[in-house]
């Protein structure tokens, strides 16, 4: 799918739906969100100084960034300004200081400086991949971290049946209770069962200056964490070669974050 149709496909599944999206993303998961999101928590780099949180969405992933870590400058893009409001408004509440938020898309806003992370939830499937992967290349510092995470099918069958009869369920609740939520619930199985962004994300990660790549499957493979590294440059190798050979001479050890 092209790169319009899929913001085309974002604005009917999302619109009008930012008022429950918290509750429903707990809700629907059965609150393997916070865990899924906590996954990709553990592999933020330690002490990040910048982070960009793509898609961001109401903002739960990216609260939970900069509270975790108080020092860095966490940076929200979210491409609807409907639930970009919600996460400025949590945010305002919480009385964040280190976060910031941008409207747009996340393949075309390109930051300056050297990132020390970029993250992502429900991203992959919608996004141009090959746009997102050439961007994070960019922003991201020598050796930053490129995280990426969202729903898959379950490779299992008896699994993959269950997951199916899942969303059936889910019908019955938009019908009964959230109908701003009946299209994503009707349409989101097949979207998801269709989705290649595993294999194109590996693909593209593998093709640009990412090493260190892992695909990493969680909950029966209903969702799937990506990670990988920014190749550190030949400067940086032989920057930080020296200065470990140096730490060595003086008996003591160099950190590189
Ligand atoms: C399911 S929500 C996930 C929000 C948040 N990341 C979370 O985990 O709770 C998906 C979000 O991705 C946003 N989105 C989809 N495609 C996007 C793109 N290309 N650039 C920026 N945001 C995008 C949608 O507007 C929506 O808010």
């Amino acid at each position: 799918m092209k790169a319009e149709p899929k913001i085309e496909l974002v604005e009917r599944f999302f619109s009008g739906t930012g008022t429950t999206y918290d509750r429903i993303v707990k809700l629907c998961t059965l609150g393997f969100d916070a865990w899924w999101k906590q996954k990709i928590m553990e592999k933020i780099p330690r002490a990040p100084r910048r982070i960009i949180d793509q898609a961001c969405g109401t903002g739960i992933l990216t609260i939970e960034i900069a509270k975790r870590f108080p020092g860095c400058r966490v940076i929200g893009v979210e491409l609807r300004d409907e639930y970009l409001n919600i996460a400025r408004r949590k945010v305002g509440e919480l009385k964040l200081g280190n976060v910031e938020f941008l409207l747009g898309r996340a393949e075309e806003i390109l930051l300056e400086g050297s990132f020390d992370c970029i993250t992502s939830s429900y991203l992959a499937k919608y996004a141009d991949i090959d746009l997102l992967v050439a961007g994070a290349a960019k922003m991201l510092r020598s050796g930053g971290t490129f995280l990426a995470h969202d729903f898959s099918y379950p490779p299992n069958t008896g699994f993959a049946l269950m997951w199916e009869s899942y969303f059936k369920l889910l019908r019955i609740l938009g019908d009964w209770k959230y109908p701003e939520w009946m299209t994503v619930f009707a349409e989101l199985p097949e979207f998801i069962r269709n989705s290649d962004w595993k294999r194109v994300l590996v693909g593209c990660l593998e093709e640009k200056q990412f090493c260190q790549i892992s695909v990493e499957s969680l909950t029966f493979g209903a969702s799937t964490v990506i990670s990988a590294l920014k190749k550190p440059s030949a400067s940086f190798l032989e920057y930080s070669d020296h200065v470990a050979r140096d730490a060595a001479q003086k008996g003591s050890v160099a950190v590189f974050e």
